[in-house]
């Protein structure tokens, strides 16, 4: 399978700066990787219409329900007719800071395969956790109660602590974890060697190649550098192919 890298833009740019990165990646692109632009909600529709194929766009939350009295929420529905093909779900942001559980995740990842969207199922573990010998344990219980039973997704392994602090895994600990993750995919799936497990934690040029080259890591999901046009660029370049 290629390479898929995702760019996380979280709560940032400008409407102009939206624009400029996606016509800057847009003029670059390369059909050798799969590469997804998650912008702000607010900017989904303008880079809709600027990003064209290989060039893919996704979302970086909805809601578990198709409609309703949920003020300030998007419907997985709603992102599908924008023309997202992916969605972010569960990122530890989201999980810590609007104090989303395992089956509030699992409930959006539903709704977003309901509804022709590929979720990104966001896993990993604290600091604490990891240092007290625990991360299997944590990342384990994560998938077994976010993933749905059925359905295509995208699991994306991230470290709570390599997240916008310049620290990342080390490439045995990643490894690791993704066959971790691996092993326990195919427990509940068919197919586990077709499910993309992309890693997160302060992905850079300068470490994309040598993550991207390490065992069952089939992509990256990036924050920060995704906002830097030749940062990124780099990234999606270093993709084994
Ligand atoms: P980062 O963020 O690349 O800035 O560490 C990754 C993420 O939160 O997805």
């Amino acid at each position: 399978m290629k390479k898929l890298i995702a760019g996380n833009w979280k709560m940032n740019t400008t409407r102009d700066e939206a624009h400029a990165l996606a016509k800057g990646l847009q003029a670059t692109a390369s059909d050798k990787v799969e590469m997804v632009i998650c912008p702000p909600a607010v900017w989904l529709a303008d880079l809709a219409a600027i990003l064209k194929a290989p060039l893919l766009l996704g979302a970086q939350d909805c809601h578990a329900a198709d409609k309703g009295a949920f003020t300030g929420n998007i419907a997985a529905p709603m992102l599908k007719e924008l023309g997202c093909t992916y969605v972010i779900v569960g990122h530890s942001e989201r999980r810590a800071l609007q104090f989303e559980t395992n089956a509030i995740v699992k409930a959006k990842a539903q709704a977003a395969i309901k509804h022709g969207l590929i979720p990104i199922i966001c896993v990993g573990e604290i600091e604490a956790e990891r240092e007290a010998g625990r991360h299997e344990a944590v990342v384990g219980q994560q998938l077994a109660e976010s993933l749905p039973e059925t359905g295509h997704y995208v699991v994306a392994y991230e470290p709570v602590w390599a997240i916008g602090t310049g620290k990342t895994a080390t490439a045995a600990d990643v490894k690791a974890m993704h066959g971790f993750i691996r092993t326990k995919l195919a427990e509940s799936v068919d197919h586990a060697d077709k499910v993309a497990i992309l890693y997160g934690g302060s992905v850079k040029a300068a470490n994309a190649a040598e993550i991207l080259s390490t065992k069952d890591v089939d992509g990256v999901l990036v924050g920060g550098a995704s906002l830097q046009l030749e940062e990124f660029r780099a990234i999606a370049q270093a993709a084994p192919h």
